[in-house]
């Protein structure tokens, strides 16, 4: 890259021209061509000298700054030994830890609430370190603008799609769209941790902390209110030294269930998606939420395709005994509100002022 550069004769940065004019001193123009000019051994050792300081000075802070995954292999070498403050430099480099990627996927449906929950979601997730990639997928043949706006002023990195598979019988509308997420992240082999956030729930900055501690599959508890909205409970592991030793659940159909575990409160590394050897089972060729199961058995049906028991769960945080979400089921599904949140006209005055 600097020896590009170097070979560059009319190149308007100051630093290039005093480089390159070793080159142009041997270039005979039309009008030196009668007079061959040959400077003294002196001056082109001090041009050479001057010249190789400056290609050794910009390798290192190309390699310094710029972070090449991979060096040019015979440049390395000469940083490496020559250079010891920025041998240095390049050993803090190394020690940054490489920040996981969260993939958080997100079904979301046109109603009253939407652009409220949208924004909320928007706001926490901005202020989550990056890597971050928000997979929100919306229902119907075509993505809305409406969501599209507040995605691209959130200042996340998302992904917008729209899943047209409607099927009248499905229990769970969020079914078809976050497996149409999976169809995403299989086939681009996003490599992260994979978490289902509804739009709907409450999520604290903690919780995605604590996803990148996962390396498998992990699990902790969420708190939800029961449907008449008076009281709250408590849904998910009891752990111990980082193992799960039980569940903590209210469902009357406990004994049926395999894991007590909501929508929320789980999460898993992608590769379990395409590489059955990050995965117990090979039973299954896709791992995929299933549109024929039991209201209340979406979780544990998804769960058992990619863990076999509660030993191959990871306890978040190794105690469990934090809450870090919230499932409040608060929805306003009949509610008129204008379309969008935008006013076409100006409303009509209720107290006009008297003139
Ligand atoms: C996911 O699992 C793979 C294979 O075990 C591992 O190499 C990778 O680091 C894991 N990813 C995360 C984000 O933990």
């Amino acid at each position: 890259m600097a020896s590009v550069s170097v070979r560059r004769t009319f190149s308007p940065n100051p630093h290039h021209r005093s480089i390159s004019s070793p080159s142009s001193l041997r270039t005979r123009g039309p009008t030196s061509a009668s007079i061959p000019y040959h400077p003294p051994l002196l001056l082109r050792l001090l041009i050479f000298f001057f010249a190789s300081g400056i290609v050794l000075g910009l390798t290192v802070f190309s390699s310094t700054y710029e972070q090449h995954p991979e060096p040019e292999p015979d440049r390395e070498p000469v940083i490496q030994s020559d250079h010891r403050p920025d041998k240095l430099g390049m050993k803090q480099l190394n020690h940054v830890p490489e920040q996981k990627l969260i993939i958080v996927v997100t079904p979301t449906y046109n109603r009253a609430a939407q652009a409220y929950f949208l924004h909320r979601l928007a706001q926490t997730l901005c202020l989550v370190p990056p890597p971050l990639l928000w997979i929100v997928v919306e229902t119907g043949s075509k993505t809305s603008s409406e969501t599209a706006s507040i995605l691209r002023r959130s200042g996340v990195m998302y992904r917008h799609i729209c899943c047209k598979h409607t099927s009248g019988e499905v229990k769970d509308r969020g079914v078809h769209q976050r497996n149409k997420a999976l169809d995403l992240i299989e086939h681009h082999r996003l490599e992260g941790i994979v978490y289902f956030a509804d739009d709907d729930n409450i999520y604290s900055l903690e919780l995605f902390d604590r996803l990148r501690e996962i390396r498998g599959f992990g699990t902790w508890p969420v708190a939800m209110l029961t449907h008449d909205k008076s009281k709250a409970i408590l849904e998910g592991p009891v752990c111990k030294n980082g193992q799960v030793i039980g569940w903590h659940t209210n469902e009357k159909s406990k004994r049926l269930r395999r894991f007590h575990v909501d929508m929320s409160g789980f999460a898993f590394n992608s590769t379990m998606l395409w590489d059955p050897d990050k995965r117990v089972h090979l039973a299954w060729n896709t791992i995929r939420q299933l549109d024929t199961v039991k209201e209340g058995f979406q979780e544990t049906t998804f769960i058992q395709q990619l863990v076999e028991d509660e030993t191959q769960m990871e306890a978040v945080p190794s105690d469990c005994a934090k809450i870090m979400n919230w499932h409040l089921h608060l929805d306003y599904r009949d509610v008129v509100y204008p379309n969008g949140w935008h006013l076409g006209n100006n409303l009509q005055p209720v107290v006009p002022l008297k003139l």
